[in-house]
């Protein structure tokens, strides 16, 4: 699939997701298998005026490459500053326009899916925002503010006369929050509407969601992130079975070898102390279901140190693995040893 001058080697997006799609997190995920990443949002009036803490989140690695850098703001001339600032330090492949965010924060400044709700503003920002780079630009919308999805085809359909290379929906109203489920026949509507790629976005939990997502919308691309956070193969499983390969057979032991990395990473990248403070809770989503698994959350949610951390995953590690010693595979050693 292409994004304008841009190719990607699958089908699968890192949806954006504030304060847990950072660098370490991205290469994991990229490490993982996946066809693009996603930065969290990042402000344009923080690039603006030259905030430190905001030009830190357009860093990025040459191992995560292809990386779309998502901006959000509401006013024309600060996003294309930022989007220009972005492509002149070389650290992004596409440039994402935030028109969904609908925290309350974003929404009052006219930022995210406030956009929507101002058509005029929104070609604005669009507007400005292609002009100010040669990189591929899209946008992530949601549904709109009401249901029938008529906000998000008028605002794709106006977006793709600009020049944007692609949309991402998630079809959720913006009032709707997380709530219920996403609408996937207004996916179904922009990708029948449009002829830029339509990325579809919003529940994809497992693999076989994420192929039927393809299935019933004809999206060119499927992007997840909650599901993400929990098995980080997930979007790699989805690109090898849309490209025929056979499936890679993952244990727990794939997970805890991704969980070392990414604690290893953020200690590298963050320092330990905020590092330690991230994965406190970003850990607990890898192990959602497992055998006593409460335990290990409770341990792991009280980290300082990244030795601390390490010990109680290879604690966790090694009574799973003690757990699959059957009762059967006990009696048959036994009989094996007496045999001796
Ligand atoms: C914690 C969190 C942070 C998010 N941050 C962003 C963001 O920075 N930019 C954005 O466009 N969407 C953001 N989203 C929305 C996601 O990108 C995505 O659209 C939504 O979670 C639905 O996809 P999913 O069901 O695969 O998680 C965020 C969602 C969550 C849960």
């Amino acid at each position: 699939m292409n994004i304008g001058s841009l190719k990607l080697k699958g089908k699968t997006v890192l949806a954006p997701l504030a304060g847990i799609t950072n660098l370490p997190f991205r290469l994991m995920v990229k490490g993982c298998g996946c066809s693009l990443v996603c930065s969290e949002m990042v402000s344009a009036k923080g690039l603006f005026y030259g905030s430190q803490k905001t030009f830190a989140l357009i860093n990025t690695h040459p191992l995560e490459r292809p990386v779309s850098i998502q901006i959000f703001g509401s006013d024309p001339l600060s996003m294309s500053m930022a989007a220009g600032t972005i492509e002149k330090h070389g650290v992004a492949d596409i440039i994402d326009i935030n028109m969904g965010c609908s925290v309350k924060k974003v929404l009052k400044t006219g930022s995210g899916a406030a956009l929507m709700q101002d058509g005029q503003k929104a070609r604005a920002v669009i507007a400005a925002v292609r002009e100010s780079t040669s990189l591929p630009v899209t946008i992530k919308i949601r549904s709109g503010w009401d249901s029938s999805g008529s906000q998000a085809l008028g605002i794709a359909t106006a977006a793709q006369k600009a020049g944007v290379d692609a949309v991402a929906i998630h079809p959720r109203t913006a009032t709707q929050g997380f709530r219920g489920r996403g609408d996937w026949s207004i996916i179904a509507k922009l990708k029948e509407n449009l002829s830029i790629p339509v990325i579809g976005n919003g529940d994809i939990v497992t693999a076989a969601d994420g192929l039927r997502m393809m299935e019933e919308t004809g999206c060119d691309a499927v992007m997840a992130g909650r599901g993400v956070m929990v098995n980080p193969f997930m979007l790699a499983d989805i690109d090898d079975i849309v490209a025929g390969k056979p499936l890679e057979q993952r244990s727990r032991d794939d997970i805890f070898s991704v969980m070392k990395g990414l604690i290893t990473a953020s200690v590298e990248y963050f320092g330990e102390e905020i590092a330690c403070r991230i994965m406190r809770s970003r850990i607990a989503f890898f192990v959602k279901g497992w055998p006593e698994s409460s335990k290990f959350r409770s341990a792991i949610s009280q980290i300082t140190s990244m030795e601390q951390a390490l010990e109680i995953i290879k604690s966790y590690q090694d009574s799973l693995h003690r757990q699959s010693i059957t009762p059967t595979a006990l009696r048959d050693l036994g009989a094996f040893l007496n045999k001796m």
